[in-house]
């Protein structure tokens, strides 16, 4: 038998390999690297090999998360309960990818992951995985009842690695679990369960500084898109990776993109995460302020009003489906006249805009002005708000209201 693992190197998936092997299986580790910034690769890989992986590799596949899964995700402005920015939610699709590619390569039938039972990864890992082969076994050993009567707790995972010689690195115990890669980092469980604790104070955050501590004067940036997609930073082109990449560092050292929330997860309950997002944050706003400029009103309506939908099915798992596909043709469509440049200033957590501007620009001072004269014709107003008012006019004199 044999399977391919998606493997961090950390706790919970060391000893999931070793497991795998007590239960007669091949382990194939695939640590799929999406760009974690706080991440020893060597050590990790390093790890895999000394505790019997069949064979082991790492994956780099952080332009591809950038440019294919995020990017799009932010062309629909898609944010999970207001504030998410689906960090840990869309690189979930791709692991699978990946792993299913190694599986098929290396001949492997069963496909393992260590996400719990309570969470929203495993239907991430299982819903992609499933969709891009339908003949996967999943082992989500944590939804195993003999797994966990073997692993209770903590203590029992560290025994597991003393007995295997399998290293644990004790620096690692942190009062939290976090999940990184270039887009994000989310810090839950632990500590942080409890509502009480104040979140950023908490956590040690691995890709910026507080607001607090961010410089007393602001920084400029400035982005261009094309037809909604980061093309250029300061004035140099840039691949997807490097954009977000060199986006980190610039709104990390200024305190921006922390947020700490309770959200509802696909299996129901409610949970408390801690986020950093410092270079998609500035993304998110930047393609903001150039779709006002160049999106049509209806369209841009429509494209609000479905965001959250887009938003409720990257953070379910719904990646590889029809209905997102379809949804993905839509966001090219409407976002084809968005581009331009736009120059933000980024100071202790806040951005705000300095300037913007685009070829493609519906915004006409010359019809905007309060000034007199102008290509906008004030009578025109009144036929527009006798038919707009007809409704309300009949309604006010069948059932007068009282105020
Ligand atoms: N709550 C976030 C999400 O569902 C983050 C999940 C973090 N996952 C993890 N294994 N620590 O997208
Ligand atoms: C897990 O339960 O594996 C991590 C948290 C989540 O998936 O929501």
């Amino acid at each position: 038998k044999s399977c391919v693992l998606a493997y961090s190197g950390g706790l919970d998936t060391s000893v999931i390999l070793g497991w795998l092997q007590d239960q007669g299986y091949e382990v194939h580790c695939v640590y799929v690297d999406l760009g974690q910034p706080c991440e020893d690769r060597d050590a990790i890989m390093e790890k895999a090999r000394t505790c019997g992986a069949k064979s082991s590799r790492l994956v780099d596949v952080r332009e591809e998360l950038c440019r294919d899964f995020a990017f799009p995700v932010l062309a629909w402005q898609a944010k999970y309960e207001q504030i998410y920015l689906l960090g840990t939610s869309i690189a979930r699709p791709l692991i699978s990818k990946v792993c299913l590619e190694v599986a098929r390569e290396v001949g492997a039938t069963a496909y393992a992951h260590g996400a719990t039972g309570k969470g929203n990864d495993q239907c991430r890992f299982q819903l992609a995985a499933e969709a891009l082969d339908p003949g996967i076994e999943m082992i989500a050993p944590w939804r195993i009842k003999s797994f966990r009567d073997a692993f209770p707790g903590r203590t029992e995972l560290i025994e597991y690695c003393d007995v295997k010689r399998i290293p644990v690195k004790a620096s690692t115990a942190k009062p939290y679990s976090s999940d990184e890669n270039v887009l994000h980092i989310s810090y839950e469980a632990g500590k942080l369960e409890e509502l009480d604790v104040n979140g950023v104070e908490l956590v040690e955050f691995g890709m910026g500084v507080s607001p607090q501590e961010a410089p007393d004067k602001a920084e400029e940036v400035t982005i261009t898109f094309e037809s909604g997609v980061p093309k250029t930073l300061n004035g140099k082109a840039v691949n997807a990776l490097e954009m977000v990449e060199q986006l980190n560092d610039i709104a990390g050292r200024n305190g921006v993109g922390r947020i700490d929330m309770v959200e509802n997860r696909f299996v129901g309950m409610k949970s408390r995460g801690v986020y950093e997002s410092p270079g998609m944050t500035v993304l998110y706003d930047a393609l903001m302020y150039i779709e006002q400029l160049t999106m049509d009103r209806d369209l841009m309506h429509l494209r609000d009003r479905m965001a959250p939908e887009v938003a409720e099915m990257v953070y379910y798992g719904f990646w590889y489906t029809p209905k997102m596909d379809a949804l993905m043709s839509f966001i090219e469509t409407a976002q084809r006249p968005v581009t331009g440049e736009v120059t933000l200033q980024l100071y202790k957590g806040n951005i705000m805009v300095s300037s913007r501007t685009s070829p493609n620009s519906l915004y006409d001072e010359e019809i905007a002005t309060m000034e007199g004269g102008g290509s906008y014709n004030q009578d025109d107003a009144e036929g527009f708000l006798r038919i707009q008012g007809l409704p309300s006019r009949v309604q006010g004199r069948v059932s007068p209201r009282k105020f």
